[in-house]
């Protein structure tokens, strides 16, 4: 029997946490990876579990053979852990498999049943993918946020209120990307619900991090409709999930079409198929699915509350150390105390250090991967650097021009469960350095990426993988 995964050695059990990579001067360092929040390490569990899976793998839900009907019993099983993982009824809800977060979002929004004039509120903190789907579709009005970044709720209330029988579907993220911020997800229901709309949650972020109950819906506090995906949450096999109610996808044709969505076609006539594979165009990937729910197997037998009180201790840590750092400012919430509150998501800017060249220094010197721009939340983030509108106005006429070397933005340190407080200090150590201006490289902006490169990078990737 194998040793139970715990917090404490769930490391080990990662994927190439180990791998060492190349820096400026040569040398080769283990890596260390603050980018979590974009996507995750795969598990070793899950990654055997994959390797396992595909002696069984075949058709799903086509052939007639026996690895096909086992496909296709496991596809069906690892929906029933879904809606376990999430505590959703199957009596009520539906779970949907596709490609990611955004597919499932947009499915929502094609599929949702908006009238002309209905309105669909979002909020200044989406991601991208939980803000453009609904721009196509209807009316989309906007969630302020206040000066740190957090939700503003009055400001929901006052949505509510002032659109009062218009607005249809509210949509927020459970967690944001950029600054960590938890939203309170049940109170938000709670509002939407007695205004007769529904809640959507784009739990990208939160899942892996915090449990999610759907409930039940007839509790005013229950969530309609939920996409997450599995590449951010050690489960990078391409699948993406939208946990809905029933009743949105029971009327029209889906939004994709194809085979497996229908139980019968005539030249003139097609008969779709019963949920979820009306909704599931083309061939489903099983392997996805059996990854993520090794990875939510994974995630219960640590124990999310477990991995909340760990990654809260490494933020607490690292917002204690970069407060000593006079020419660091911390982005959204900055108190070490209130780490449980939030998640290890955490943005930095150094003065007069372009975010570009910060990431580029961390990588090439420190081995150390981040991410830094405006984390495809444009709004969000231009928010939290107070850019002007005449600032944007310039920014933007430079992009049509091809040149990002101007693209403002913060540098992104983002916590998984692997991570260790001894990789804070090597980080850390190192942006002391750069505010110091004791780095080693001659950095070079390319003017239409914006990225940095230090002269003379080693950089040959075909050395550590190649294709053939
Ligand atoms: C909050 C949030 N929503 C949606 C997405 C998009 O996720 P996906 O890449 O699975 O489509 C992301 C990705 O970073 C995200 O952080």
């Amino acid at each position: 029997m194998s040793e139970q995964l715990t917090i404490d050695n769930v490391r080990e059990q990662m994927v190439g946490v180990d791998a060492r990579v190349p820096l400026l001067d040569g040398s080769l360092r283990t890596c260390i990876n603050f980018d979590n929040a974009s996507t995750t390490p795969v598990l070793k569990p899950v990654l055997d579990k994959v390797n396992e899976f595909m002696d069984w793998y075949a058709s799903v839900g086509r052939g007639a053979g026996f690895k096909s009907n086992l496909c296709t019993e496991v596809l069906e099983e690892v929906r029933g852990f879904i809606y376990e993982f999430v505590d959703a009824s199957p009596e009520h809800y539906t779970i949907i498999f596709g490609k990611n977060t955004t597919e499932a979002i947009n499915k929502l929004a094609h599929r949702f049943p908006f009238s002309p004039g209905d309105i669909a509120l979002s909020s200044k903190m989406e991601h991208h993918s939980n803000d453009l789907p609904w721009r196509a579709v209807a009316e989309v009005q906007y969630i302020g946020v206040d000066e740190r970044g957090a939700l503003d709720l009055d400001h929901l209330a006052h949505l509510l209120k002032k659109n009062s029988g218009k607005v249809r579907l509210v949509s927020v993220t459970g967690a944001s990307n950029v600054t960590g911020f938890i939203n309170p997800i049940y109170e938000i229901a709670e509002m939407v619900h007695s205004v007769g709309a529904k809640l959507c949650v784009d739990a990208a972020q939160l899942v892996l991090h915090r449990k999610v109950t759907m409930g039940n819906v007839k509790d005013v506090r229950h969530i309609d409709y939920l996409a997450f995906c599995g590449h951010k949450m050690y489960a990078p096999f391409g699948v993406g999930v939208l946990v809905g109610l029933k009743e949105s996808f029971l009327r029209g044709s889906p939004d994709s079409v194809g085979g497996g969505t229908v139980d019968l076609v005539t030249p003139d006539r097609v008969l779709w198929a019963n949920l979820p594979a009306k909704e599931e165009a083309g061939t489903p990937n099983v392997v996805g699915a059996v990854a993520l729910a090794k990875a939510i197997l994974c995630l219960q037998e640590i124990g999310l509350d477990k991995v909340a009180y760990h990654e809260a201790r490494l933020t607490s840590y690292l917002l204690e150390r970069l407060v000593n750092i006079d020419r660091i400012t911390v982005y959204g919430d900055d108190d070490p105390d209130r780490s449980i509150t939030r998640l290890g998501v955490v943005p930095i800017e150094i003065e007069g250090v372009p975010h570009q060249l910060v990431s580029a220094i961390l990588g090439m010197e420190g081995g150390i991967a981040v991410r830094n721009g405006l984390f495809c939340a444009h709004p969000y983030a231009l928010h939290l650097l107070k850019a002007s509108a005449v600032e944007v106005n310039t920014l933007a006429s430079a992009l049509k021009k091809g040149i990002r070397s101007q693209l403002p933005g913060l540098t992104r340190i983002s916590f998984g469960m692997y991570n260790i407080k001894s990789e804070i200090d090597v980080l850390v150590d190192l942006l002391e350095r750069i505010c110091q201006g004791r780095y080693q490289g001659q950095y070079v902006q390319d003017p239409f990426t914006g990225c940095f490169v230090a002269e003379r990078f080693p950089l040959k990737p075909q050395e550590y993988f190649a294709l053939r």
